[in-house]
């Protein structure tokens, strides 16, 4: 176990994720959180910080426990605050240092850089800059504009380098977190996709024993995943339960169904379609529609779980980036515990007790253990897709045929991306009904019909995206496809909007 305390760096889940990549397992603690049962990390990593050591909010951790007991890496503001307070100098930078460089000094036969050397790229991302290393420290690594890069204490495991590892521009960025992790650290690498379903099947028994359990499928990556795994850990006491919104892609729901069902698992799919469309009737502010699309969910759910005699859990597929506990810059934790709805208010199924069997894993962590368990790579590559579903992609409100046309559209455009091994290489893909109609010609006549969007981006989650640079050819070909079949449409336009500042959907 490695323990990552977080100092508020962007960078603070990449660090987790280079480590989890090395198949050690990790967590990551608020710096001033730290674990209770902390004699079982047998190293810590410091992260990054948009702080200061010099300025009015220093975030200090409580290293008792850990200096000079454990080994140790402190990463930028972690590099900075050790020098600092440890009888060092920090100081701004005359330049900000933001980029690319090359290590242009390491020093020979040290563990920690092994198999890296001199003009090894590294990112730096910073505007101080450490003048004086601290007591007993030891030079290990310099760059043409800064000479303390890297530095080591003379009698503890305690390393700390001012550019980030966790960077996939710091080309031997993970060398570096394995021979700290591997050969200083001597962490085993057991942490597998087999071991993680081994350790977490056995988990899951232990704690449901021969209770029910209900979990809602949504089509998706993470509720399939936990899914499986709960049926690996206690087979048919798992219900799932598979709602149709109305709001799904076209032949959506008949088809993830029957996939289910060929996995072996007990799901019942829902058509609540009709139930769905009746709430929407008449809403075209886009909150407004989300709004009644989830209490219509809870409604429906809550329905069929009644239905479960006696179930005692619901599982979820909340994942580990959901869970972390965000540092705010201001040096409190703030502590993102989503509450949605009032206690008191609460819908029988959420007085259930909770399961969530991926709560300490990553999204390409989830794709791994799926594939371990044998789930169809086509389920498992899917693009996210929101759970308001086609209702955010039909600007204004929502009617039965403006649904029919959209799912008309999305399936030309995204079939398409697939037949053309275009698919895989885009995150997230759809179309967008827009609230407008637009003249044409059709033979003599002239017409009033709908434009579409298409939106297609490339991102690592959602977070920020770019648009896709399609080749013309497929656009003009999927353009072409949508005006000569879907009866309605006569125009279709592209989206090249980067997130920021637009947002990957519409609404
Ligand atoms: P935006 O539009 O905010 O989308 O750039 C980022 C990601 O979130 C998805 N999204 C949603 N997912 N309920 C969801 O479950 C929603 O209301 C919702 N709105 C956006 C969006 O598809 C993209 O993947």
């Amino acid at each position: 176990n490695v323990l990552i305390l977080d100092f508020g760096s962007q960078y603070t889940q990449l660090i987790a994720r280079r480590v989890r990549e090395l198949n050690i397992y990790c967590e990551i603690h608020p710096f001033n959180h730290l674990p209770n049962n902390i004699e079982n990390f047998k190293a810590v990593i410091l992260s990054g910080s948009p702080n200061s050591v010099r300025g009015t909010t220093v975030l200090h951790p409580d290293l008792s426990a850990i200096r000079g007991k454990k080994p140790l890496l402190a990463v930028c503001y972690g590099a900075q605050y050790l020098a600092h307070f440890s009888g060092g100098k920090v100081a701004p930078s005359n330049t900000r240092e933001y980029g690319r460089a090359n290590l242009s000094f390491v020093k020979k036969d040290e563990e920690f850089f092994e198999n890296i050397h001199e003009g090894s790229q590294v990112w730096m991302s910073h505007s101080d800059t450490i003048t004086d290393l601290p007591t007993n420290a030891v030079l290990l690594a310099s760059t043409k504009d800064v000479e303390n890069a890297a530095y080591k204490i003379e009698g503890e495991q305690t390393y700390a380098i001012q550019f980030h590892p966790e960077v996939y521009h710091s080309t031997d960025g993970k060398q570096l977190l394995a021979n700290f992790l591997v050969r200083i650290a001597q962490v085993a690498q057991t942490w597998t996709p087999d071991s993680f379903v081994e350790s977490t099947v056995a988990a899951l028994q232990e704690k449901v024993g021969n209770d029910k359990v209900v979990l809602g499928l949504s089509g998706g990556v993470d509720s399939t995943v936990a899914a499986v795994l709960l049926h690996k850990a206690i087979g048919k006491n798992l219900y799932c339960i598979f709602v149709n919104n109305g709001l799904l892609r076209k032949n959506e729901f008949e088809s993830v169904l029957a996939q289910y069902e060929g996995m072996g698992l007990n799901v019942k799919g829902v058509d609540a379609s009709q139930r769905f469309l009746e709430k929407l009737a008449g809403l075209s502010d886009p909150e407004a529609k989300r709004k009644a699309i989830g209490n219509t969910f809870i409604d429906v759910f809550d329905d069929e779980a009644h239905q479960i005699t006696d179930v005692k859990w619901l599982a979820q597929g909340t994942i580990y980036p959901d869970v972390i506990e965000s540092v705010s810059v201001n040096g409190g934790p703030s502590a993102t515990i989503k509450s949605h709805h009032n206690v008191g208010g609460l819908p029988d199924f959420m007085k259930l007790k909770i399961v969530e069997p991926l709560r300490m894993i990553f999204k390409d962590e989830v794709r791994r253990v799926g594939a371990t368990l044998g789930i169809d790579p086509e389920l498992l590559g899917r693009h996210p897709f929101p759970g308001p579903g086609l209702a955010i992609r039909i600007l204004g409100d929502i009617t039965a045929e403006k649904v029919r046309i959209l799912q008309e559209v999305d399936a030309i455009f995204i079939n398409g991306l697939k037949a053309d091994g275009l698919y895989d290489k885009v995150w997230q893909a759809g179309a967008i009904l827009l609230p407008v109609n637009s003249v044409g010609v059709m033979g003599d006549e002239r017409t009033y019909e709908k434009v579409v969007a298409l939106r297609a981006v490339e991102s690592t989650d959602g977070m920020t995206a770019d648009w896709v640079d399609l080749p013309y050819q497929f656009l003009q070909k999927t353009s072409n496809t949508i005006i000569n079949q879907v009866k309605g449409v006569n125009r279709v336009v592209y989206d090249i909007s980067s997130k920021p500042p637009a947002t990957i959907e519409w609404e």
